[in-house]
Protein backbone atom coordinates (compact mmCIF):
# COMPACT_ATOMS: atom_id res chain seq x y z
CA UNK A 1 0.00 0.00 0.00
CA UNK A 2 1.04 3.75 -0.71
CA UNK A 3 2.01 5.32 2.17
CA UNK A 4 0.12 8.28 3.19
CA UNK A 5 1.21 11.97 2.06
CA UNK A 6 -0.14 15.13 3.58
CA UNK A 7 -1.57 17.68 0.55
CA UNK A 8 1.35 20.24 0.09
CA UNK A 9 -1.16 22.52 -2.46
CA UNK A 10 -1.04 25.23 0.83
CA UNK A 11 2.73 25.19 0.89
CA UNK A 12 3.21 26.04 -2.62
CA UNK A 13 1.12 28.80 -2.54
CA UNK A 14 3.18 30.14 0.14
CA UNK A 15 6.63 28.78 -0.69
CA UNK A 16 6.23 29.42 -4.32
CA UNK A 17 9.89 28.65 -5.97
CA UNK A 18 11.22 27.32 -3.32
CA UNK A 19 8.30 24.60 -2.51
CA UNK A 20 10.16 21.85 -4.82
CA UNK A 21 13.74 22.48 -4.33
CA UNK A 22 12.33 22.08 -0.06
CA UNK A 23 10.62 19.34 -0.14
CA UNK A 24 13.84 17.46 -2.23
CA UNK A 25 16.01 18.49 0.64
CA UNK A 26 13.72 16.78 3.17
CA UNK A 27 12.91 13.89 1.23
CA UNK A 28 16.43 12.24 1.73
CA UNK A 29 17.47 11.47 -1.63
CA UNK A 30 14.05 9.42 -2.08
CA UNK A 31 11.48 10.14 -4.84
CA UNK A 32 9.69 12.94 -3.84
CA UNK A 33 6.04 12.81 -2.89
CA UNK A 34 3.55 14.52 -2.04
CA UNK A 35 -0.68 15.87 -3.17
CA UNK A 36 -1.59 18.86 -4.53
CA UNK A 37 -5.08 19.77 -4.57
CA UNK A 38 -5.45 15.95 -3.13
CA UNK A 39 -4.11 14.36 -6.00
CA UNK A 40 -1.26 12.16 -5.72
CA UNK A 41 2.01 13.57 -6.82
CA UNK A 42 6.05 12.94 -7.67
CA UNK A 43 8.30 15.22 -8.43
CA UNK A 44 11.55 13.96 -10.63
CA UNK A 45 14.51 15.50 -10.47
CA UNK A 46 17.87 16.23 -12.55
CA UNK A 47 19.49 15.35 -16.56
CA UNK A 48 18.76 11.72 -16.14
CA UNK A 49 14.88 12.09 -14.84
CA UNK A 50 14.38 14.25 -18.41
CA UNK A 51 14.05 11.68 -20.62
CA UNK A 52 12.30 9.40 -18.67
CA UNK A 53 9.72 12.20 -17.98
CA UNK A 54 9.55 13.65 -21.55
CA UNK A 55 8.81 9.69 -22.92
CA UNK A 56 5.36 9.57 -23.54
CA UNK A 57 5.09 6.51 -22.81
CA UNK A 58 5.32 7.84 -18.95
CA UNK A 59 4.03 10.79 -19.01
CA UNK A 60 0.96 12.09 -20.61
CA UNK A 61 -0.34 15.55 -20.81
CA UNK A 62 -3.66 14.61 -21.55
CA UNK A 63 -6.23 16.07 -18.52
CA UNK A 64 -2.87 17.32 -16.70
CA UNK A 65 -3.23 20.72 -16.11
CA UNK A 66 -6.19 22.47 -14.39
CA UNK A 67 -8.41 24.22 -15.65
CA UNK A 68 -7.69 28.04 -14.29
CA UNK A 69 -3.98 26.99 -15.40
CA UNK A 70 -6.06 26.18 -19.00
CA UNK A 71 -8.12 29.38 -18.64
CA UNK A 72 -5.59 31.75 -18.24
CA UNK A 73 -2.24 30.73 -19.54
CA UNK A 74 -2.23 27.99 -22.13
CA UNK A 75 -5.65 27.50 -23.35
CA UNK A 76 -8.38 25.17 -23.37
CA UNK A 77 -7.10 22.33 -26.64
CA UNK A 78 -3.60 24.05 -26.73
CA UNK A 79 -0.70 21.94 -27.89
CA UNK A 80 0.24 21.85 -24.43
CA UNK A 81 -2.60 19.37 -23.93
CA UNK A 82 -1.86 16.95 -26.69
CA UNK A 83 -0.38 13.64 -26.64
CA UNK A 84 1.10 11.24 -29.25
CA UNK A 85 0.40 11.74 -33.30
CA UNK A 86 -2.25 14.42 -32.23
CA UNK A 87 0.63 16.38 -30.57
CA UNK A 88 3.09 15.79 -33.45
CA UNK A 89 1.26 17.31 -36.27
CA UNK A 90 0.16 20.23 -34.02
CA UNK A 91 3.50 21.03 -32.85
CA UNK A 92 4.47 21.28 -36.69
CA UNK A 93 2.91 24.92 -36.41
CA UNK A 94 5.78 26.12 -33.79
CA UNK A 95 8.84 23.59 -35.35
CA UNK A 96 8.80 24.27 -39.03
CA UNK A 97 9.59 27.78 -40.19
CA UNK A 98 8.01 29.67 -37.30
CA UNK A 99 11.15 29.34 -35.18
CA UNK A 100 13.87 28.14 -37.82
CA UNK A 101 16.57 30.95 -38.11
CA UNK A 102 15.89 32.78 -41.00
CA UNK A 103 12.06 33.77 -38.71
CA UNK A 104 13.97 34.12 -35.62
CA UNK A 105 16.05 36.48 -37.33
CA UNK A 106 13.37 38.56 -38.96
CA UNK A 107 11.24 38.58 -35.58
CA UNK A 108 14.43 39.88 -33.94
CA UNK A 109 15.58 42.68 -36.41
CA UNK A 110 11.67 43.99 -35.35
CA UNK A 111 12.20 43.92 -32.05
CA UNK A 112 14.97 45.67 -32.32
CA UNK A 113 13.66 47.82 -34.70
CA UNK A 114 10.73 48.71 -32.11
CA UNK A 115 12.95 49.22 -29.35
CA UNK A 116 15.34 51.71 -30.69
CA UNK A 117 12.25 53.76 -31.99
CA UNK A 118 11.04 53.69 -28.75
CA UNK A 119 13.98 55.01 -26.99
CA UNK A 120 15.16 57.53 -30.29
CA UNK A 121 14.32 60.57 -28.21
CA UNK A 122 14.11 59.50 -24.49
CA UNK A 123 11.33 60.84 -22.53
CA UNK A 124 12.71 63.01 -19.94
CA UNK A 125 11.25 60.54 -17.58
CA UNK A 126 11.08 57.43 -15.29
CA UNK A 127 10.29 54.39 -17.38
CA UNK A 128 9.23 51.17 -15.73
CA UNK A 129 11.10 48.28 -17.40
CA UNK A 130 8.92 45.48 -17.84
CA UNK A 131 5.82 47.57 -19.21
CA UNK A 132 7.75 49.03 -21.81
CA UNK A 133 9.47 45.97 -22.81
CA UNK A 134 6.18 44.05 -22.86
CA UNK A 135 5.04 46.91 -25.37
CA UNK A 136 8.29 46.84 -27.38
CA UNK A 137 7.50 42.95 -28.12
CA UNK A 138 3.74 42.50 -28.69
CA UNK A 139 4.27 45.13 -31.30
CA UNK A 140 7.19 43.40 -33.25
CA UNK A 141 5.66 39.67 -32.61
CA UNK A 142 2.07 41.21 -33.65
CA UNK A 143 3.62 42.49 -36.85
CA UNK A 144 5.63 39.48 -37.28
CA UNK A 145 3.04 36.99 -37.20
CA UNK A 146 1.08 38.96 -39.41
CA UNK A 147 -2.12 39.37 -37.27
CA UNK A 148 -4.38 42.10 -38.80
CA UNK A 149 -4.88 44.34 -35.41
CA UNK A 150 -4.80 48.11 -34.66
CA UNK A 151 -2.41 49.77 -32.68
CA UNK A 152 -4.84 50.59 -30.37
CA UNK A 153 -5.60 46.62 -30.19
CA UNK A 154 -1.61 45.80 -30.15
CA UNK A 155 -1.36 47.58 -26.90
CA UNK A 156 -4.19 45.67 -25.24
CA UNK A 157 -2.80 42.65 -26.45
CA UNK A 158 0.57 43.77 -24.73
CA UNK A 159 -1.62 44.60 -21.53
CA UNK A 160 -3.18 41.25 -21.43
CA UNK A 161 -0.86 38.56 -22.43
CA UNK A 162 1.00 39.71 -19.23
CA UNK A 163 -2.10 39.12 -17.43
CA UNK A 164 -2.76 36.04 -18.51
CA UNK A 165 0.99 35.19 -17.14
CA UNK A 166 0.85 36.95 -14.38
CA UNK A 167 -2.69 35.77 -12.95
CA UNK A 168 -2.40 31.79 -13.49
CA UNK A 169 -0.98 30.31 -10.36
CA UNK A 170 -3.09 32.76 -7.87
CA UNK A 171 -6.61 33.26 -6.99
CA UNK A 172 -8.29 36.69 -6.80
CA UNK A 173 -7.87 39.86 -8.47
CA UNK A 174 -4.52 38.63 -10.55
CA UNK A 175 -6.24 35.72 -11.50
CA UNK A 176 -9.57 37.04 -12.40
CA UNK A 177 -7.67 39.17 -15.06
CA UNK A 178 -5.80 36.84 -16.73
CA UNK A 179 -9.43 35.12 -17.39
CA UNK A 180 -11.08 38.27 -19.15
CA UNK A 181 -7.96 38.97 -20.65
CA UNK A 182 -7.67 35.39 -22.37
CA UNK A 183 -11.88 35.47 -22.99
CA UNK A 184 -11.11 39.08 -24.80
CA UNK A 185 -8.23 38.16 -26.61
CA UNK A 186 -9.63 34.60 -27.92
CA UNK A 187 -12.52 36.08 -28.87
CA UNK A 188 -10.79 38.45 -31.03
CA UNK A 189 -8.38 36.26 -32.33
CA UNK A 190 -11.50 33.93 -33.14
CA UNK A 191 -13.05 36.79 -35.09
CA UNK A 192 -10.02 37.45 -37.39
CA UNK A 193 -9.51 33.52 -38.04
CA UNK A 194 -13.14 33.30 -39.24
CA UNK A 195 -12.69 36.79 -41.14
CA UNK A 196 -9.84 35.32 -43.11
CA UNK A 197 -11.02 32.29 -44.02
CA UNK A 198 -14.32 34.04 -45.84
CA UNK A 199 -11.48 35.33 -47.84
CA UNK A 200 -9.86 34.16 -50.43
CA UNK A 201 -7.35 31.24 -49.72
CA UNK A 202 -3.44 31.97 -49.72
CA UNK A 203 -0.41 30.12 -49.48
CA UNK A 204 0.53 30.55 -45.59
CA UNK A 205 3.17 33.53 -45.33
CA UNK A 206 2.86 34.61 -41.90
CA UNK A 207 2.13 32.77 -39.04
CA UNK A 208 -0.92 34.02 -38.85
CA UNK A 209 -1.59 32.11 -42.11
CA UNK A 210 -0.41 29.14 -41.25
CA UNK A 211 -3.04 28.41 -38.38
CA UNK A 212 -5.67 29.42 -39.97
CA UNK A 213 -4.76 27.21 -42.67
CA UNK A 214 -3.04 24.15 -40.49
CA UNK A 215 -4.87 20.86 -40.73
CA UNK A 216 -4.78 18.34 -37.31
CA UNK A 217 -4.35 14.87 -37.37
CA UNK A 218 -8.13 14.31 -37.92
CA UNK A 219 -7.42 16.49 -41.42
CA UNK A 220 -9.49 18.71 -40.44
CA UNK A 221 -9.08 22.64 -40.02
CA UNK A 222 -8.40 23.99 -36.11
CA UNK A 223 -11.92 25.37 -35.04
CA UNK A 224 -11.56 29.22 -35.05
CA UNK A 225 -11.36 29.25 -30.83
CA UNK A 226 -8.86 26.76 -30.94
CA UNK A 227 -7.15 28.71 -33.68
CA UNK A 228 -7.15 31.39 -31.36
CA UNK A 229 -5.67 29.27 -28.94
CA UNK A 230 -2.46 29.06 -30.88
CA UNK A 231 -1.79 32.29 -32.00
CA UNK A 232 -1.77 33.20 -28.06
CA UNK A 233 0.81 30.61 -27.63
CA UNK A 234 3.09 32.60 -30.31
CA UNK A 235 2.40 35.76 -28.75
CA UNK A 236 1.93 35.70 -25.14
CA UNK A 237 4.94 33.62 -24.82
CA UNK A 238 7.01 36.26 -26.71
CA UNK A 239 5.72 38.93 -24.54
CA UNK A 240 6.90 37.07 -21.68
CA UNK A 241 10.62 37.84 -22.55
CA UNK A 242 9.84 41.00 -20.73
CA UNK A 243 9.83 39.14 -17.87
CA UNK A 244 13.74 38.04 -18.68
CA UNK A 245 14.25 41.53 -19.83
CA UNK A 246 13.50 43.07 -16.36
CA UNK A 247 15.97 40.14 -14.82
CA UNK A 248 18.52 41.42 -17.11
CA UNK A 249 18.28 44.57 -16.04
CA UNK A 250 18.30 43.40 -12.60
CA UNK A 251 21.64 41.49 -13.47
CA UNK A 252 23.36 44.48 -15.16
CA UNK A 253 22.51 46.70 -12.01
CA UNK A 254 23.56 44.68 -9.45
CA UNK A 255 26.81 43.36 -10.95
CA UNK A 256 27.94 46.24 -13.51
CA UNK A 257 31.44 44.47 -14.94
CA UNK A 258 28.76 42.04 -16.59
CA UNK A 259 27.26 45.30 -18.25
CA UNK A 260 30.18 46.50 -19.42
CA UNK A 261 31.27 43.28 -20.86
CA UNK A 262 27.67 43.51 -22.68
CA UNK A 263 28.32 46.68 -24.03
CA UNK A 264 31.70 46.39 -25.23
CA UNK A 265 30.60 42.99 -27.32
CA UNK A 266 31.45 43.15 -30.80
CA UNK A 267 30.86 39.19 -31.55
CA UNK A 268 34.75 38.90 -31.78
CA UNK A 269 35.04 36.42 -28.81
CA UNK A 270 36.92 33.12 -29.93
CA UNK A 271 35.56 30.86 -26.95
CA UNK A 272 34.95 27.44 -28.37
CA UNK A 273 31.31 27.63 -27.80
CA UNK A 274 30.94 31.61 -28.66
CA UNK A 275 31.71 34.96 -30.32
CA UNK A 276 29.45 36.99 -28.06
CA UNK A 277 28.98 37.57 -24.50
CA UNK A 278 24.87 38.22 -25.35
CA UNK A 279 24.26 34.74 -25.85
CA UNK A 280 25.83 33.00 -22.90
CA UNK A 281 24.18 36.84 -20.87
CA UNK A 282 21.00 34.97 -22.09
CA UNK A 283 21.27 31.73 -21.15
CA UNK A 284 22.54 32.61 -17.53
CA UNK A 285 19.50 35.15 -17.52
CA UNK A 286 17.18 32.12 -18.13
CA UNK A 287 19.37 29.36 -15.43
CA UNK A 288 19.84 32.12 -12.90
CA UNK A 289 16.32 34.08 -12.50
CA UNK A 290 12.78 31.86 -11.35
CA UNK A 291 10.41 31.66 -14.28
CA UNK A 292 8.50 28.05 -14.51
CA UNK A 293 9.11 26.93 -11.34
CA UNK A 294 8.18 22.96 -12.58
CA UNK A 295 6.33 21.19 -15.82
CA UNK A 296 4.09 18.26 -15.11
CA UNK A 297 1.99 15.58 -16.35
CA UNK A 298 0.10 12.45 -15.60
CA UNK A 299 2.07 8.70 -15.55
CA UNK A 300 0.14 6.92 -18.45
CA UNK A 301 1.26 3.49 -16.67
CA UNK A 302 2.34 2.48 -13.62
CA UNK A 303 5.68 3.36 -13.87
CA UNK A 304 8.90 2.73 -11.72
CA UNK A 305 11.44 5.33 -10.91
CA UNK A 306 14.51 4.59 -8.17
CA UNK A 307 13.52 1.43 -7.37
CA UNK A 308 10.12 3.28 -6.03
CA UNK A 309 6.50 2.64 -7.76
CA UNK A 310 4.68 5.33 -9.81
CA UNK A 311 0.69 4.00 -9.98
CA UNK A 312 -0.94 5.59 -13.23
CA UNK A 313 -2.74 8.70 -12.91
CA UNK A 314 0.01 10.22 -10.52
CA UNK A 315 0.81 13.63 -11.39
CA UNK A 316 4.54 14.07 -12.24
CA UNK A 317 6.58 17.21 -11.99
CA UNK A 318 9.66 17.79 -13.76
CA UNK A 319 11.54 20.42 -10.82
CA UNK A 320 12.58 22.88 -13.01
CA UNK A 321 13.98 25.43 -10.97
CA UNK A 322 15.56 23.36 -8.63
CA UNK A 323 17.41 21.43 -11.66
CA UNK A 324 18.90 25.32 -12.60
CA UNK A 325 20.15 25.95 -9.09
CA UNK A 326 21.28 22.16 -8.30
CA UNK A 327 25.16 22.73 -6.99
CA UNK A 328 25.95 18.69 -8.13
CA UNK A 329 25.29 20.51 -11.76
CA UNK A 330 26.79 24.14 -11.65
CA UNK A 331 29.44 25.28 -10.08
CA UNK A 332 28.81 28.00 -7.34
CA UNK A 333 24.47 27.90 -8.78
CA UNK A 334 23.84 31.19 -6.88
CA UNK A 335 26.49 33.25 -8.25
CA UNK A 336 25.51 35.12 -11.52
CA UNK A 337 27.82 34.08 -14.47
CA UNK A 338 27.39 33.74 -18.07
CA UNK A 339 30.90 32.57 -18.68
CA UNK A 340 29.82 29.34 -17.77
CA UNK A 341 28.45 29.34 -21.21
CA UNK A 342 31.14 30.43 -22.99
CA UNK A 343 33.52 27.40 -23.14
CA UNK A 344 30.39 24.75 -24.18
CA UNK A 345 26.98 25.05 -25.08
CA UNK A 346 24.42 24.08 -22.02
CA UNK A 347 23.79 20.54 -22.46
CA UNK A 348 19.72 19.50 -23.95
CA UNK A 349 18.51 18.09 -20.95
CA UNK A 350 21.15 20.21 -17.80
CA UNK A 351 19.93 23.42 -19.01
CA UNK A 352 15.90 23.54 -18.49
CA UNK A 353 14.01 26.83 -18.16
CA UNK A 354 11.75 25.76 -20.95
CA UNK A 355 11.58 22.04 -20.71
CA UNK A 356 14.13 19.41 -21.66
CA UNK A 357 14.20 16.80 -24.34
CA UNK A 358 13.35 17.76 -27.98
CA UNK A 359 11.30 20.00 -29.10
CA UNK A 360 9.96 18.63 -32.37
CA UNK A 361 9.11 15.31 -30.87
CA UNK A 362 8.16 16.13 -27.11
CA UNK A 363 6.65 19.42 -25.01
CA UNK A 364 10.04 20.83 -24.61
CA UNK A 365 9.30 24.95 -25.90
CA UNK A 366 9.66 25.97 -29.22
CA UNK A 367 10.42 29.35 -28.69
CA UNK A 368 13.69 29.23 -27.04
CA UNK A 369 15.77 29.93 -30.11
CA UNK A 370 13.24 32.71 -30.29
CA UNK A 371 13.37 33.65 -26.57
CA UNK A 372 17.92 33.62 -26.35
CA UNK A 373 18.00 35.75 -29.34
CA UNK A 374 15.45 38.39 -28.84
CA UNK A 375 16.88 38.16 -25.01
CA UNK A 376 20.39 38.45 -26.14
CA UNK A 377 19.38 41.28 -28.76
CA UNK A 378 17.42 43.45 -25.51
CA UNK A 379 20.10 42.89 -23.04
CA UNK A 380 22.79 44.56 -25.98
CA UNK A 381 20.71 47.38 -26.74
CA UNK A 382 19.64 48.27 -22.33
CA UNK A 383 23.31 47.83 -21.84
CA UNK A 384 24.38 50.12 -24.20
CA UNK A 385 21.83 53.19 -22.89
CA UNK A 386 23.02 55.98 -20.46
CA UNK A 387 20.50 55.77 -17.42
CA UNK A 388 20.17 56.61 -14.36
CA UNK A 389 17.98 54.24 -11.93
CA UNK A 390 16.32 55.69 -9.17
CA UNK A 391 15.47 54.28 -5.84
CA UNK A 392 14.01 51.42 -5.59
CA UNK A 393 12.06 47.96 -4.63
CA UNK A 394 14.20 45.61 -6.57
CA UNK A 395 13.34 42.44 -4.49
CA UNK A 396 12.21 39.31 -6.54
CA UNK A 397 10.13 37.65 -4.31
CA UNK A 398 10.42 33.99 -4.38
CA UNK A 399 6.84 32.62 -2.86
CA UNK A 400 5.51 34.93 -5.98
CA UNK A 401 4.81 32.78 -8.91
CA UNK A 402 5.58 34.41 -11.67
CA UNK A 403 7.96 36.71 -9.46
CA UNK A 404 9.84 39.81 -10.93
CA UNK A 405 11.70 43.00 -9.40
CA UNK A 406 9.09 44.63 -7.48
CA UNK A 407 9.82 47.86 -8.80
CA UNK A 408 9.47 46.55 -12.33
CA UNK A 409 12.96 47.85 -12.64
CA UNK A 410 12.62 51.75 -12.97
CA UNK A 411 15.14 54.03 -14.60
CA UNK A 412 15.50 57.27 -16.60
CA UNK A 413 16.72 57.00 -20.05
CA UNK A 414 19.70 60.46 -20.00
CA UNK A 415 19.14 62.62 -23.04
CA UNK A 416 21.66 61.85 -26.08
C1 LIG B 1 6.17 25.33 -23.75
C2 LIG B 1 8.76 28.38 -21.05
C3 LIG B 1 8.95 31.49 -24.77
C4 LIG B 1 5.89 28.70 -27.24
C5 LIG B 1 6.93 25.86 -22.74
C6 LIG B 1 7.21 25.21 -21.49
C7 LIG B 1 7.93 26.07 -20.73
C8 LIG B 1 8.12 27.26 -21.50
C9 LIG B 1 8.44 25.82 -19.31
C10 LIG B 1 6.68 23.84 -21.07
C11 LIG B 1 7.58 22.70 -21.43
C12 LIG B 1 6.92 21.40 -21.01
O1 LIG B 1 5.70 21.33 -20.85
O2 LIG B 1 7.61 20.41 -20.82
C13 LIG B 1 8.96 29.52 -21.81
C14 LIG B 1 9.59 30.72 -21.32
C15 LIG B 1 9.65 31.60 -22.36
C16 LIG B 1 9.03 30.95 -23.50
C17 LIG B 1 10.10 30.92 -19.89
C18 LIG B 1 10.21 32.99 -22.42
C19 LIG B 1 9.70 33.92 -21.68
C20 LIG B 1 8.23 30.96 -25.81
C21 LIG B 1 8.11 31.54 -27.11
C22 LIG B 1 7.23 30.74 -27.82
C23 LIG B 1 6.82 29.67 -26.93
C24 LIG B 1 8.85 32.78 -27.58
C25 LIG B 1 6.73 30.84 -29.23
C26 LIG B 1 6.99 31.77 -30.09
C27 LIG B 1 5.64 27.59 -26.45
C28 LIG B 1 4.71 26.51 -26.84
C29 LIG B 1 4.82 25.53 -25.84
C30 LIG B 1 5.79 26.02 -24.87
C31 LIG B 1 3.82 26.48 -28.08
C32 LIG B 1 4.07 24.21 -25.78
C33 LIG B 1 4.96 23.11 -26.33
C34 LIG B 1 4.32 21.73 -26.26
O3 LIG B 1 3.50 21.47 -25.39
O4 LIG B 1 4.70 20.90 -27.11
N1 LIG B 1 7.51 27.10 -22.74
N2 LIG B 1 8.63 29.70 -23.12
N3 LIG B 1 7.45 29.83 -25.74
N4 LIG B 1 6.26 27.25 -25.28
FE1 LIG B 1 7.55 28.42 -24.29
Amino acid sequence: MAPMTLDSTAALLIKGYAWLPDLRRRSDGRLVRTRLLGHPTVALHGPDAVPFFYDENHVRRHDALPGPVLDTLFGRGAVHTLDAEEHRVRKGLFVGELTDPAGVAELVDRVRDEWQRTFARPPGREIVLFDEAAHVLARAVCAWAGLPLTREQTERMAEDCVAMVDGFATAGPRHLRARRARARQEQLLARLVEEARGGASRAPATPFDAVVRHRDADGEELDARTAAVELLNIVRPTVAIAWFVAFAAHAMDRWPARRHLLREDDGSYSEPYTETYAEPFAHEVRRFYPFAPFVGGLAATDLRRDGEEIPAGTLVLLDVYGQNHDPELWRDPYRFDPERFMRRAPLRDELIPQGGGDAKSGHRCPGEDITVAVLAALSTELSRMDYTVPEQDLRIPLHRVPTRPRSGFRFVPSPT
